[in-house]
């Protein structure tokens, strides 16, 4: 059912005021390295220190993931987004405010809790209240935040690092997103899915009236109510048999995201094009910054081509345009790219691999997996497969500095090439395409065991069982 006009403008602000949670998402985990350089004239830190004050971050986040499945089942989505919007408040006030460093590690992990809060219930909200043909978009907009809140981390790094000693001011820009989540969620509505399972039915059909604009929403919430008749799923049910295919897809899609490399480039730009040869800091800054510009500009073409032309194509393809760059980075190094013209053949190979990044893993992680989940067990098992893609978040950040001292540049670029093609081979036996499926659909064929490749047919396919199966 496709929204008309002004439904279609309240379910794209709705949408837009859950993804600000994604930029918070971004923006912080991409201002701490500007900010660690000042932080350090007020607070002698050691490496360790550091490390731990990066790190705490992701481990918050970590922390965030596991605990929202359960938070966002017993409070609702909405209320979660609430509670996410007051940890980024407390977490960005401590870190900003602190008089001792040990109070920017609990700030910041305050923070990492939200961003893990965050980074799963604003998908799982946006895709609960989106129409089916317009799910890819909407959800994808929480990948749009988080690549301007990396952008306009990038900015305040270049801006601040040329002017004074104002890391508290860096950390305080974060305020505004935050109270302007805090200030939106209080108006916005409750997931309809959410509602139907609490058996607050009517208050689900005025939301999806408004959300519809049209008062034929029966048959859709017969569809959700269908899909919850059955008994609910206790949390040791995320493991039984006919939920963990679809769980291991999840927890999977999180490795491949981030074992491919990704933050090597977002969070160490700088450091790879010095290696490259720009040894003026503020150049390679300002290539960091052109870093952003492609992430947002590509994410925007994800959102304008993921319900045209599917998911599956898109990451096939994204995937395989990662692992040519991946390869050229690492020619590029192995042939000696060090001040000589082949750093711009790195900066080249580094911007391709982004905007392939962007324009397939990076949106469509997020939206797999608010998509592939049976509703009775979404929320735990969204959250499962969030805490994974964190975990290896921190696992590739915290090892690439080691790895390139190591191995070195070429080789280490190699390695996260040789992750792309295992992504490849991944994702072409095992991803469904879930464009133009409702939830229900796909729920029904997860329940009647039809292959993981094949959970988004459609009802109209023939091959598709119509009816849910019981569980067994
Ligand atoms: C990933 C982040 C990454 C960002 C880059 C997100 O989808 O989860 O780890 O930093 O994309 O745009």
């Amino acid at each position: 059912m496709t929204p008309r006009c002004s439904s279609r403008f309240y379910l794209y602000g709705v949408s837009a005021i859950a993804a600000i949670a994604g930029l918070l998402f971004g923006f912080d985990t991409g201002i701490i390295s500007g900010a660690l350089l000042f932080i350090q004239q007020d607070f002698p830190l050691s490496t360790l220190m550091q490390e731990m004050i990066v790190g705490s971050v992701l481990i918050g986040a970590m922390a965030g993931s596991l605990a929202s499945g359960h938070l966002t089942d017993r409070f609702g989505r909405r209320k979660l987004l609430l509670i996410v919007s007051g940890l980024f408040v407390v977490g960005t006030l401590t870190a900003a405010l602190a008089t001792h460093v040990s109070l920017i590690l609990i700030g910041r992990f305050i923070i990492g809790i939200a961003i893990g809060m965050g980074s799963y219930a604003a998908p799982l909200y946006i895709a609960e209240l989106s129409p089916h043909n317009l799910r890819g978009a909407l959800v994808s907009l929480n990948q749009l935040a988080i690549t301007i809140g990396i952008l306009c981390s990038y900015i305040i790094n270049y801006v601040f690092t040329s002017t004074h000693n104002t890391w508290r001011i860096m950390f305080a820009i974060g305020l505004i997103p935050a109270l302007l989540l805090s200030i939106g969620m209080l108006f916005l509505p409750e997931s309809p899915r959410w509602l139907i399972k609490q058996n607050l039915t009517d208050k689900a059909m005025t939301i999806l009236r408004r959300l519809r604009d049209t008062e034929q929403v029966k048959a859709e919430v017969t569809d959700i109510q269908n899909s919850i008749q059955i008994r609910q799923a206790k949390f040791s049910e995320i493991f039984s048999p006919w939920i963990l295919p679809v769980l291991g897809l999840g927890a999977m899609l999180g490795f491949i995201q981030q074992a491919t490399g990704i933050n090597t480039i977002i969070y160490y730009a700088p450091t790879i094009f010095q290696l490259a040869g720009f040894e003026n800091a503020s150049s390679s800054i300002l290539a960091t910054i052109g870093i952003g510009v492609v992430n947002v500009l590509a994410t925007v073409f994800a959102i304008l081509y993921l319900d045209k032309l599917g998911r599956r194509p898109l990451l096939l393809t994204g995937l395989t345009g990662m692992c040519l760059s991946l390869l050229g980075l690492s020619l590029t190094f192995h042939l000696g790219a060090d001040g000589n013209d082949l750093r711009w053949l790195a900066v080249a190979c580094a911007f391709t691999y982004i905007i392939c990044f962007a324009f397939s893993l990076g949106a469509i992680l997020w939206l797999l997996v608010s998509e592939i989940f049976p509703l009775e067990v979404r929320a735990t098992a969204m959250g499962v497969a969030v805490f994974n893609c964190w975990l290896w978040n921190f696992a590739v950040s915290a090892s690439f500095l080691t790895l390139l001292n190591a191995m070195g540049p070429s080789q280490t670029f190699f390695f996260y090439s040789m992750m792309c093609v295992f992504g490849l081979v991944f994702c072409y036996y095992k991803v469904p395409e879930t464009n133009g499926v409702t939830l229900e659909e796909i729920e029904i064929n997860i329940r009647n065991r039809v292959a993981l490749r094949h959970i988004g047919q459609t009802s109209e396919d023939p091959a598709c069982p119509k009816q849910y199966s019981p569980l067994t």
